[in-house]
């Protein structure tokens, strides 16, 4: 099973099935006095779901069930599984198993505090969520439906379709060092998704909350957020947007 080569220990990979593989887990536990670890654990592909989350949950079920992860819907919808797995933030409910890599190491998402193994603190995401403000303004409460043309309705595609993941603004180096003052890329998005909704009426206002050298103007167009985007959105083309209108309002 192992080689050693040079003094060196390597797994020896050709004795394994096309089937198997092990996930190598980034582990934590504010219980345990101890720096990070690993944990690995073998998979066979073809006793388990596609995806990497099947993975994790048939890990959680037969191996270890004090691995900690979020999920819920299995199919891209909720956003809590998202993690960095193989080196890219994404969401473990859609990314397939079925790589030449033998190993799949899967870490949280970078440059968040952890609660637990694969389970970022995302405090400071939602409340800066809730600085946006993210819900219609609209003084006429007489109305029961408020209609849109469907012209209108188009603004919204590419943007209702976010759901929170946070793997864009764990992604953006600016997030990465800013993140107390720079809103990232998922709250900008989810912002410039208000201030195009041709039925609100604070777009003004919340153009102005934007104009800020920190909560808008950290974005450096780096677009790492539109390359992982696992909804395959574009919230850097959003923040650009938000930049156009605020340069025609001045
Ligand atoms: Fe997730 Fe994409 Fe929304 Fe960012 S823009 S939070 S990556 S769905
Ligand atoms: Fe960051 Fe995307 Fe701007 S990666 S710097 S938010 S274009
Ligand atoms: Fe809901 Fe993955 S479990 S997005």
């Amino acid at each position: 099973m192992f080689l050693v080569k040079n003094n060196k220990i390597f797994l020896n990979t050709k004795v394994f099935s096309k089937y198997q593989k092990f996930l190598r887990i980034y582990r934590w536990s504010p219980i345990f006095k101890r720096s990070p670890w690993f944990s690995i654990h073998p998979i066979s592909t073809n006793d388990c779901g596609p995806m990497v989350l099947d993975a994790l949950i048939r890990v959680k079920e037969d191996q270890d069930s004090s691995i900690t992860f979020r999920r819920s819907c299995r199919e891209g919808i909720c956003g809590s599984c998202s993690m960095n797995i193989d080196g890219l933030n994404t969401l473990a409910c859609l990314k397939t198993l079925k790589t030449n890599n033998k190993f799949i190491t899967i870490y949280p998402l970078p440059h968040m505090y952890v609660i637990k193994d694969l389970i970022p603190d995302l405090s400071n995401f939602y409340n800066q969520y809730k600085l946006i403000k993210p819900w219609l303004y609209n003084s006429n409460v007489l109305i029961k439906e408020h209609l849109q043309s469907k012209r209108d309705r188009v603004q919204l595609d590419g943007l209702y379709e976010c759901i929170l993941c946070a793997c864009c603004s764990a992604s953006c180096p600016s997030y990465w060092w800013n993140q107390n003052t720079y809103l990232g890329p998922a709250i900008l998005l989810q912002s410039y998704r208000w201030i195009v909704d041709s039925r609100d009426k604070k777009t003004k206002s919340r153009l102005e909350f934007l104009n800020h050298k920190m909560r808008l103007f950290r974005c450096h167009t780096i677009m790492n957020c539109s390359k992982v985007c696992p909804k395959s959105l574009n919230p850097g083309k959003a923040i650009s947007s938000i930049k156009y209108m605020l340069s025609k309002m001045t």
